[in-house]
């Protein structure tokens, strides 16, 4: 594994309404106030006043209620040779919360050797959100293993916390209680046998905690779940899917969740490319509960939400259908069910390419969502040109089999009238098959 020890702090202000809030776009290359890419992998956020801080790794040395505005701050925290915290270490999952007792920010992160044998927890905390945070040691919480993990602070008067870890060679499911100055773990409160989840969050509502977690499946995505218990001491409920279970949680692994209001959560998760690991992105989705008391994903393409007043949009697009567009070379019809119109255009690249004609446009760079199935392992990319202007490229993550079909949003340029949309000329290597675009207005 090529892991750099450094976790990053940035923060955003809170925009005064809805309107000015910044669209949230799902799996695009989010930047910060320098036009950097945002590296805050597998992060947690946090708020301070009226800031909010994400926390997450820095994942480039390998190879709000706006939200989305995020200031760079500080290194929170960096490498110290000699310790496990060292450059040839592995520190994950940073989850940062405070504690009013010592008026202190304490962080929790996953702590490990870089052949993941340590399996243990590091505590860091610092006076302000963005530290610099001081190392306090890592350990195995209770002597037992910890691996992917995450933390949560009750709303009990002691605001009594609570780590909640993979354990035991990731099989079992564990929540310790921490001790007043959130240091350390007295306790273990709850164990969810054989349940292999990981990579956890809690929300609670009404009184009820919801556990969201992927399964233990590496970097490869899986279809993550939510059990909810009236105790943090248990007894734990079944699992639920939060999403159609084949997208696998729309490539994605939760990292957080983050309440709105009474009915809203946002589910954050981390879409990883283990190749390029700087370059994977972030998935971030409204979570509504529903009549059965259980929330779902609502996969918006483009969305803004305001946390002063809980309420989110969900943008409205155009939709294209790829089967209505001009095909050429080998590109043909495919039929699946899962294909929106039961079909899609295959044989894409290689000679094979699809013009979609007639797109509305703004005269704008305008969000278009690449609606797209590719069963194999591997990623795909495909060119997109537009009115036969140069072509950019795009990834095309696996879709993991069947009739499975993903987005990936593209941000580019449309004349004002009607646009040719070209998929895949020009390109040597086969796209994946293309189902629908859907073009947003809301930038
Ligand atoms: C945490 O508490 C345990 C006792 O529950 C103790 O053995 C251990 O040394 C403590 N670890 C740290 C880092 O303070
Ligand atoms: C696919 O569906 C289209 C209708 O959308 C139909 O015309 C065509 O015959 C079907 N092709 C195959 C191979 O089933
Ligand atoms: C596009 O995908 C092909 C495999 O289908 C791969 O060989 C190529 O490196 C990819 N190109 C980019 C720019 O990622």
């Amino acid at each position: 594994m090529f892991y750099k020890a450094s976790l990053l702090a940035f923060a955003s202000i809170a925009s005064s309404s809805l309107s000015n809030a910044a669209v949230i776009v799902p799996g695009a290359t989010w930047t910060d106030t320098s036009g950097n890419v945002i590296q805050a992998h597998g992060g947690g956020i946090l708020k301070a006043g009226s800031t909010w801080y994400w926390h997450g790794e820095d994942k480039t040395h390998n190879s709000v209620p706006d939200l989305m505005t995020w200031t760079r701050q500080n290194d929170a925290l960096t490498p110290i040779s000699g310790t496990s915290i060292s450059t040839s270490n592995i520190v994950e999952r940073p989850k940062v919360i405070y504690n009013r007792n010592n008026a202190e920010y304490v962080m929790w992160f996953h702590s490990d050797s870089s052949n993941y044998g340590a399996a243990q927890v590091g505590v860091a905390t610092a006076k302000s959100a963005c530290g610099p945070f001081s190392y306090r040691g890592s350990f195995r919480p209770l002597n037992v293993e910890s691996r992917d993990m995450g933390v949560y602070v009750d709303d009990d008067a002691a605001q009594t916390a609570y780590l909640l870890f993979a354990s035991d060679n990731n099989q079992n499911f564990k929540i310790a209680r921490m001790d007043s100055s959130y240091y350390n773990v007295t306790t273990l409160v709850s164990t969810i046998p054989r349940s292999t989840l990981e990579s956890p969050g809690i929300v609670k509502r009404n009184g009820v905690y919801h556990l969201f977690a992927s399964k233990t499946t590496g970097w490869d995505p899986n279809a993550n779940k939510v059990i909810t218990a009236n105790s943090l001491a248990g007894p734990w409920g079944a699992e639920n899917d939060i999403a159609p279970r084949a997208t696998r949680t729309y490539f994605s692994q939760n990292t957080f969740n983050l309440p709105v209001s009474n009915n809203v959560a946002v589910y954050m998760g981390d879409r990883w490319r283990p190749q390029q690991l700087g370059g994977s992105r972030y998935i971030w989705y409204p979570m509504v509960w529903g009549n059965n008391n259980l929330p779902t994903i609502v996969p918006a393409d483009v969305w803004r939400v305001d946390f002063g007043t809980g309420a989110h949009i969900v943008a409205a697009g155009t939709t294209y259908e790829a089967e209505r567009g001009t095909l050429s070379g080998p590109a043909r019809l495919l039929n699946n069910t899962g294909f929106s119109g039961g079909t899609a255009v295959g044989y894409i690249g290689n000679g094979g390419s699809v013009t979609i004609n007639n797109v509305q446009g703004n005269g704008a760079d305008q969000w278009i969502s690449f609606y797209y199935a590719n069963a194999d392992s591997g990623w795909r990319n495909t060119t997109i040109s537009v009115n036969g202007g140069s072509a950019v490229r795009v990834d095309q993550p696996n879709t993991g089999g069947g009739g499975v079909v993903l987005s990936v949003p593209v941000k580019i340029f449309l004349r004002s009238g009607v646009n040719s949309i070209t998929v895949g000329a020009g390109q040597s290597n086969y796209a994946a098959d293309l189902d629908k675009i859907v073009v947003y207005t809301d930038t």
